[in-house]
């Protein structure tokens, strides 16, 4: 076959070869080369020419072909399925190598030793309303007292809760039966929490509190501090010093802010306080909003940040760090 006889043909076997650079290794194709040495040397430089000419197009023409064929076997994948489910048998992925992230287990432990001192533990909403994060703990409409939460809306005007006292009412009424039949209540929430500011060393807008609800008939102050410092005294492995100063949340009265002195052993100076938390006497609007009689009961609340009891636990300088997903400071607490 001469040249144009056989451009057609290897042309087509391109268009339909499952290997289609093989037919460039074709034997009626290699005979053009080994035509050229049996020409006369007149005519070998435009024969030459043009069986070159020929490969270039069938190699333009393989091209074509595979990349026809990669765009055809790339499936659609689920990039966020957990696990590989996009083969055709779904596997595990490994987790040997995994840990569990420091503020699950930090959180684990809080969670222990509130439980060992009688609380329920209860896990907290991540979407909620505007009337339990503000309506039920006495936050009057439009009061700037609001503003101070940096809240994050959507469109239909759910609230991805600012602090996990978004879950004081619903403890309240689920607990009133308990009052009711004598008991108390005693419970912690503890979650995430979400903050519309600027992200920096000590502020992130997602972030973990934790929260505790008690009520009876004769709750107290002092049993509330007495609650706190055991809480501490538990988690820091040690004695601590506590102390309290005026603090103003629409749903304590009196509202207190709670600071303990920063332990020798954590690298703290006599006089060294730091602010933990916020507390008080739940205000007799937030027991009334839960069908709960101010006259016959009392209670106390407090809430706070748990990465800050972290990072003073393990010196973690940058609150950043737990949401950064970096190994070299995940595998420090492995
Ligand atoms: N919810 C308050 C905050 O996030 C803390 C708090 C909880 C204060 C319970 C008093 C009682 O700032």
């Amino acid at each position: 076959m001469n040249i144009d006889e056989l451009r057609p043909v290897l042309l087509d076997r391109i268009a339909h070869a499952s290997e289609p650079r093989d037919v460039l290794k074709a034997v009626e194709f290699k005979q053009l080369y080994a035509t050229i040495p049996t020409l006369d040397p007149t005519e070998r430089g435009a024969y030459g020419k043009a069986v070159n000419e020929l490969k270039v197009e069938l190699e333009a023409a393989v091209a074509l072909r595979a990349a026809e064929m990669d765009d055809a076997i790339i499936e659609p994948i689920d990039v966020t399925a957990p696990w590989d489910i996009n083969s055709k048998s779904p596997e595990l992925l490994p987790t040997d190598q995994g840990t569990r992230h420091p503020l699950t287990r930090e959180l684990e432990t809080i969670i222990d030793i509130f439980t060992r001192m009688g609380f329920e533990a209860i896990e907290s909403r991540q979407i909620d309303d505007d009337h339990h994060m503000f309506g039920t703990l006495n936050f009057p409409e439009n009061h700037p007292a609001r503003d101070g939460y940096d809240t994050f809306r959507t469109e239909e005007g759910f609230i991805p809760p600012a602090h996990t006292s978004t879950m004081q009412n619903r403890i309240l009424k689920d607990g009133k039966a308990k009052l009711e039949a004598g008991g108390q209540i005693a419970a912690i929430s503890y979650g995430r929490v979400f903050r519309n500011e600027d992200v920096d060393a000590t502020h992130e807008h997602t972030f973990y509190q934790c929260e505790g609800v008690f009520v009876s008939k004769d709750a107290s102050l002092g049993q509330m501090l007495g609650t706190l410092r055991s809480f501490f005294e538990v988690y820091y492995g040690q004695k601590l010093k506590i102390k309290t100063q005026p603090g103003y949340f629409p749903f304590v009265e009196p509202g207190l802010e709670f600071a303990i002195e920063k332990p020798a052993a954590l690298g703290g100076n006599p006089g060294e306080w730091l602010e933990m938390l916020g507390c008080g006497m739940i205000h007799p609007n937030v027991l009334k909003a839960a069908d709960i009689d101010p006259t016959v009961y009392r209670g106390f609340a407090w809430g706070g940040g748990v990465e800050r009891l972290v990072m003073l636990k393990y010196d973690i300088e940058d609150l950043r760090h737990f949401e950064s997903g970096k190994l070299q400071f995940l595998r420090k607490f492995a």
